[in-house]
């Protein structure tokens, strides 16, 4: 019973946080006022200020310079299954105002079922905003995401790490941030893999 209660809660939150849409200072707010143990970020408004196209191709600029980092990773052109199969009413439905089957936030998870394998889930993907980083149909940055792997993260993440010197060396060693961190969920606080 106090478990159901706490689901129920714990939903009602995360609907708040998915409201509050990608602004992680009331989302933090949000969270933390309830659970434990949620972790402390760094200033706030740093992350995810620069969430617009526009800022995005100056940030594919800017990182092009870095070839380090630019070369750890090729690009594979990504298909989604049922768009492929030309399964378009798994995912559309006319008759509904958003022109889709469920709501944005639900519409993924409908077929990713028990997607979330761990008890920390990355803010984004918690609150069912695949889209953040995917795209539905087709991409030419594998797995249907918007931009590659190996930029994406930093489309939000420019705020100064607190594990600094660690993070320093990972363009040197031409890592990505998804060789160490799952991008969706984990069983640490990081989401480390
Ligand atoms: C896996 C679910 C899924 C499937 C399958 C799918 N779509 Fe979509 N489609 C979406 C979503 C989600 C959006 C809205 C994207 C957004 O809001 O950024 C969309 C948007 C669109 C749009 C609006 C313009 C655009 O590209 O953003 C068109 C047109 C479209 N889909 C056509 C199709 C056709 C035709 C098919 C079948 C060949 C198809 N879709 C299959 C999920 C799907
Ligand atoms: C109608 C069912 C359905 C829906 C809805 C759906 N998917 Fe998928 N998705 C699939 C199937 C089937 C696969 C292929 C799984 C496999 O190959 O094991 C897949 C694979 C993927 C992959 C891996 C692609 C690759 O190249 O490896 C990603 C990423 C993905 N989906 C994201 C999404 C996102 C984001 C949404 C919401 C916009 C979504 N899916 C909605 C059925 C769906
Ligand atoms: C913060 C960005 C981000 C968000 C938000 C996100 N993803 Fe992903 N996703 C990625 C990246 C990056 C990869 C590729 C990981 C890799 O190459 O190791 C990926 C891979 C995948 C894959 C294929 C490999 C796998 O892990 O199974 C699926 C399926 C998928 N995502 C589904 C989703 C769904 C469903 C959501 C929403 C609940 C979502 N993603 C939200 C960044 C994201
Ligand atoms: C769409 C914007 C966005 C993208 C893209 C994004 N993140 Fe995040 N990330 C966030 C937000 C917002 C939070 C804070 C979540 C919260 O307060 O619940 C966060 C939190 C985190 C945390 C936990 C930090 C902490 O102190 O708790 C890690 C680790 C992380 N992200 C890694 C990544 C990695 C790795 C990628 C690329 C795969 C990525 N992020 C891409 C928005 C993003
Ligand atoms: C070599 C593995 C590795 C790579 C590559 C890596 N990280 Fe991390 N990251 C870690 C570890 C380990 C921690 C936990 C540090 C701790 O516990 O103090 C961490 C912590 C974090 C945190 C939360 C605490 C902090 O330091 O701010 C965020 C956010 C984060 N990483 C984002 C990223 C992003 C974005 C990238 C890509 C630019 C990335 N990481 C690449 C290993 C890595």
């Amino acid at each position: 019973m106090l478990r159901t209660l706490f689901h129920i809660a714990a939903m009602a939150l995360i609907s708040a946080a998915f409201l509050a849409g990608c602004d992680p200072i009331s989302r933090h707010k949000v969270l933390s006022t309830v659970f434990d143990g949620v972790p402390t970020l760094p200033p706030p408004e740093q992350i995810c200020t620069e969430y617009t196209d526009k800022k995005l191709a100056d940030l594919r600029d800017e990182l092009s310079g870095k070839k380090a980092v630019a070369d750890s990773v090729k690009p594979e052109e990504s298909v989604h299954r049922p768009y492929g199969e030309k399964k378009c009413n798994d995912c559309h439905d006319k008759s509904k105002d958003s022109g889709l089957m469920r709501p944005l936030n639900e519409l993924c998870l409908m077929c990713h079922k028990d997607f979330f394998k761990g008890p920390y889930q990355h803010g984004p993907a918690a609150v069912g905003d695949c889209l953040a980083c995917h795209v539905p149909h087709n991409s030419p940055d594998g797995p249907l995401l918007k931009t590659s792997a190996k930029l994406i993260c930093a489309t939000c993440h420019k705020e100064p790490r607190a594990a600094l010197s660690l993070h320093d060396k990972v363009a040197d060693r031409k890592l990505i941030c998804v060789d160490c961190h799952n991008p969706h969920y984990g069983s640490s606080p990081f989401f480390l893999k």
